[in-house]
């Protein structure tokens, strides 16, 4: 019998076919095809969001987006990677920038041309509620703006696909920073950990794991994996 996992299926590549084996995310797609990814490529475990890509199935006119290493290629697929998205990212002093209205359009106007078209929520990855966010940020909700972008992974889709030129992505992050910084309460617990770092407390800890072999370092974390796995 013929073992699926490896059986070659053609994947097209920003206009080259490829034969690669089934069952491969776009990245590996990518990697086995001959690329070397030093761009769009980062955590390969789909939260950094660097991996943004664009794909079309065959036979389907709709243009898909993903990220490549999260995305299984499927016979003849078409792909596109979009190592960078050159959304707006504005500049401030998180120190006064106090979320309030003002504040938040002075950075990105562009915020008030939102038509509700729902293309940001249709075009992200981690299926976040996108335009329920925006929609949030321009009603001076920003606590529900941090809840629910708080998986945003900023792969810059929803500023790729918004048809009014928002970069949701980067207007969410600024109302997180701002709440963050102004809103939420300081947490008495990380006050006393950054106390016991400062003093000293775990420099031995990390002194041993510095001089600790490579291999051991490799074994001690498959353990630590294993027994994660095991507790879920
Ligand atoms: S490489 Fe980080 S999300 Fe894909």
């Amino acid at each position: 019998m013929q073992n699926d996992i490896i059986t070659p299926i053609p994947v097209n590549v920003m206009g080259k076919t490829y034969e690669v084996p089934q069952g491969l995310t776009i990245m590996k797609a990518l990697e086995y095809s001959g690329y070397r990814l030093t761009r769009g490529c980062g955590c390969r475990g789909g939260v950094c969001g660097a991996c943004a890509t664009i794909y079309r199935k065959k036979g389907d006119y709709r243009l898909q987006v993903g990220l490549a290493c999260q995305t299984v290629v499927e016979p003849d697929i078409y792909v596109l990677q979009l190592p960078f998205f050159p959304a707006n990212k504005a500049l401030y002093d998180i120190g006064r920038a106090v979320p309030d209205a003002q504040n938040i359009r002075k950075l990105y106007p562009e915020l008030l041309r939102c038509m509700g078209c729902n293309t940001c929520t249709k075009s992200c990855p981690m299926d976040l509620e996108v335009m329920n966010f925006v929609s949030a940020a321009i009603a001076g909700d920003y606590h529900r703006v941090v809840e629910r972008s708080i998986e945003c992974v900023a792969c810059g889709l929803c500023a790729a696909r918004c048809p009014a030129e928002l970069a949701p992505f980067n207007i969410a992050l600024l109302i997180r920073r701002m709440v963050g910084r102004h809103l939420v309460q300081p947490s008495a617990q990380l006050a006393e950990r950054l106390e016991e770092i400062k003093s000293g407390k775990y420099e031995k800890e990390l002194q041993e794991l510095k001089n600790t072999e490579k291999s051991e370092i490799e074994k001690r974390y498959q353990e630590l994996q294993a027994t994660k796995g095991a507790s879920v």
